[in-house]
């Protein structure tokens, strides 16, 4: 098929398939576009999934479909949980029976999992709607203002830990089955940075518009203030000191290159104090062999997970492109990043981008840490699968870095083959096999054993990345969020 009519199907399967209306206007996309009647034995694919609908919304973004996105972000909104213990949390999904919707916040999810992201992506996509609309009397209103004091209430409290990560349970996030990614795995770490970026400056564009905050100096007026204000004021200064110190903690503890794992290797152990070299007290035998080949002499990533003698060095894509999207890693790390990404390209991407993580859980680590589950079997699924979703987050890291930061002309060049070379894969092979939500095995030719077709979120990717290689390079920037040295420090 020629490029045109791939993309051509790819945006009537979106548009006239994946979008689903409740009273006449746009709620959301399903996960997957069923072939089933009713959906019955679909499982939850016939939901509208937050985490999903975010490349979607952002597709939708770039189309100029601005209604779509704010009734989105408005319908999650009204189903931002009130409940005492859940308060200030969004759903991981939502379908509509008989007229109404129904949402799930973890009390219906497979092993009763809960997807953290969700809220976090939530304040995301509002900030990104906004930057993109001018939308500015949205992020204004009492409801969505209200939305975002309720999110920080649930992130800026009292707890047992004196971190500045995110504690969670096991399958918290796009990687929702047990896969030992409890604790603060990096793909839940990044979106809270970004999530905290989003909440300040939403909040700021509202203190500028009623006058509290100068939009020059960035400096607040003396005037009397509402309860409110002062509240979105205090949060606000809490949220930026927050900011600084989970930014510093990334680069610390979960940032490695070569050069530092070996520093790693020779730490003391049993060390007690403030000043010690191996806070989290991990022993060099947890850093395992493979790391030498996957670094070479230049490449560089953040870890999977930080958490008391139990390190996870394992490779998440997603984590990883979000921490340069969002620049918690500075622009030399993300040159560094590209390249071991482009070194380990026969593992990543293969015959099928991107894999999901590396190395996967084999074994007894599979049978323990995963509890034998059959969908997450090494080489699949979550386990080291392939997920052509993945790759429009690597496309717009490297080409906004493109544009934003120095980058060799050789790096540049070897770059964008990556890119076009992929891309073309991707749109010969999708639409051969219909669009598929993830494929198997260590060169990810095989349709996954248990996927759906026609996944949503793979029809978005190619037409994103399409978007971005083909019809326009400089929005590239769209998921730029504020930059953490341009916020008012009250
Ligand atoms: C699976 C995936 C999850 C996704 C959902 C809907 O549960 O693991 O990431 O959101 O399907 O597509």
């Amino acid at each position: 098929m020629q490029e045109k009519n791939v993309i051509q199907l790819a945006k009537s399967l979106l548009f006239d398939k994946a979008l689903v209306k409740l009273n006449g206007e746009y709620v959301g996309a399903v996960a997957a576009i069923s072939r089933v009647a009713q959906n019955a034995h679909d499982l939850n694919y016939n939901e509208i999934f937050i985490r999903d609908n975010i490349p979607v919304m952002i597709y939708l973004l770039l189309e100029g479909k601005f209604e779509i996105v704010r009734h989105f972000l408005d319908t999650c909104l009204k189903l931002q949980s009130t409940q005492f213990q859940t308060q200030g949390i969004f759903p991981t999904s939502f379908v509509e029976i008989e007229g109404k919707l129904v949402a799930d916040y973890g009390q219906r999810a497979i092993g009763r999992v809960q997807s953290i992201d969700a809220s976090l992506w939530w304040v995301i996509l509002a900030y990104i709607y906004v930057h993109r609309s001018g939308d500015r009397l949205w992020a204004g209103s009492l409801e969505v203002q209200t939305g975002i004091q309720r999110f920080l209430n649930l992130i800026l409290h009292p707890s047992f830990r004196d971190s500045p990560t995110l504690f969670v349970p096991d399958g918290a996030f796009m990687i929702d089955r047990p896969l030992d990614v409890w604790g603060s795995p990096l793909e839940i770490q990044v979106l809270l940075y970004g999530a905290l970026l989003s909440a300040v400056g939403l909040i700021q564009i509202d203190l500028i518009d009623k006058g509290h905050l100068d939009p020059e100096s960035k400096v607040l007026n003396t005037h009397p203030k509402s309860e409110f204000a002062t509240h979105q004021i205090y949060q606000s200064s809490y949220a930026i000191a927050w900011l600084i110190r989970l930014k510093r903690f990334m680069l610390k503890h979960y940032w490695v290159n070569s050069k530092i794992i070996q520093t790693l290797r020779r730490r003391p152990t049993e060390e007690y104090g403030d000043r010690v070299a191996n806070e989290y007290n991990i022993q060099t035998e947890s850093i395992p062999h493979w790391l030498q080949d996957w670094l070479g002499d230049q490449g560089g990533y953040l870890v999977g997970n930080i958490r008391t003698g139990r390190p996870d060095f394992r490779f998440f894509t997603l984590g990883n492109c979000l921490g340069a999207i969002f620049d918690v890693i500075s622009p030399t790390q993300q040159r560094s990043l590209f390249r071991l990404m482009h070194q380990n390209q026969v593992s990543l991407f293969a015959q099928m981008p991107l894999r999901i993580c590396h190395p996967p859980l084999e074994s007894d680590e599979w049978r323990k840490k995963t509890g034998y589950d059959r969908k997450n079997l090494p080489w699949c699924y979550h386990n080291g699968g392939h997920w052509p979703c993945l790759f429009w987050f690597f496309a717009i890291a490297t080409l906004r870095h493109n544009q934003q930061y120095f980058h060799s002309e050789a790096d540049e060049q070897v770059m964008n083959t990556l890119l076009h070379n992929n891309y073309e894969l991707m749109l010969q092979r999708l639409p051969e096999q219909k669009w598929a939500e993830y494929f198997d095995g260590p060169n990810g030719v095989w349709i996954g054993q248990q996927a759906r077709v026609y996944q949503t979120w793979t029809i978005v990717g190619l037409l994103l990345t399409h978007h971005f290689l083909k019809v326009n390079t400089n929005d590239a920037n769209i998921m730029s969020l504020p930059k953490l040295k341009e916020l008012s420090l009250f």
